[in-house]
């Protein structure tokens, strides 16, 4: 609505979890990092929590865009109340198998095999379970037998669940240690500090701004954002995308702390 207004070259705070937009502050750049690495050494389980709108789905998404597509087979699951034989039919699907091959019965063999046959072609298997809070304890102990498949050299499947923090209470508990004892990478992502929210402001609007230096935020602007979003990236996105429409409704061309506080409300009203 205001794109033209502030002569964007698109929104620069949409909430779609979109690559192009990352962001690497000191916390997604160890993140990320982490995770190379544990795909690298290719064993166990890698494990990443944190609060919703942290960007854990952007972190993977940008993860699985610098890997290379010839070596790497990706399944990408978002976990919902889902059996064990769904599950495996899931990985199935997406790591490419037929839909009329997909199996009724004796699963973990099919996939054994399927992944046998994938590896032997050369490829890398990760399977990434997006809000793994929700998986119950007996699919967190049928994930962990999954990665128990392996040949003689290596295992077969790369697991990163990724989860808010319920799921690292879940990870505590006695009757996962099993699978607690798996894990090779672990990271807890936290909000931004207000030094880094100012950088991510900043950052999105430089990646869409055409005309360098438009829009500005006032300071008392800024801190009315921070002190609100305290620090989450999708809180902010959403505060500073209604207090550009603030701004914009005003004809105005910096965003000041009256328009943040718009914002606010205008959020709070929705969210009653
Ligand atoms: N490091 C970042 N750089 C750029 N945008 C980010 C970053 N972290 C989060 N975001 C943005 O915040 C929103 C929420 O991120 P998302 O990955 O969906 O969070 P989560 O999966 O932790 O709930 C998305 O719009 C995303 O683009
Ligand atoms: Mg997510």
């Amino acid at each position: 609505m205001y794109r033209q207004f502030f002569g964007f070259s698109e929104d620069p705070f949409n909430i779609t979890p979109d690559p192009k937009f990352l962001f690497l502050s000191e916390e997604h750049n160890a993140a990320l990092t982490l995770l190379r690495y544990g795909l690298e050494q290719s064993k166990g389980f890698m494990v990443i929590t944190g609060e919703v709108g942290c960007g854990k789905t952007l972190l993977c998404r940008s993860l699985l865009q610098s890997l290379d597509e010839k070596l790497f087979e990706t399944a990408w699951l978002y976990s919902s109340n889902i059996t064990q034989e769904q599950l495996i039919r899931s990985i199935l699907k997406e790591i490419g198998m037929p839909a009329s091959k997909l199996p009724e019965t004796d699963h973990f063999e099919v996939l054994n095999e399927y992944l046998l046959s994938k590896i032997n072609k050369g490829k890398e298997i990760l399977l990434i379970i997006d809000e793994a809070q929700n998986l119950s304890y007996e699919l967190l102990e049928s994930i962990r037998l999954l990665s128990n498949l392996e040949t003689n050299q290596r295992k077969l499947l790369q697991i990163l669940l990724v989860g808010q923090p319920e799921l690292k209470a879940k990870l505590n508990q006695p009757q996962l240690r099993q699978l607690k004892q798996r894990i090779l990478i672990y990271y807890e992502l936290h909000p931004l500090d207000k030094k880094s929210t100012l950088n991510y402001i900043n950052h999105r609007l430089n990646l869409v701004c055409q005309q360098p230096g438009l829009p500005k935020i006032s300071y008392t602007a800024f801190k009315a954002i921070y002190k609100y979003s305290k620090g989450i990236p999708r809180v902010i996105n959403n505060v500073c995308n209604k207090a550009l429409m603030a701004t914009y409704a005003r004809l105005g061309k910096k965003v000041d702390k009256k328009d943040v506080l718009h914002a606010v409300e205008d959020i709070e009203r929705l969210s009653l």
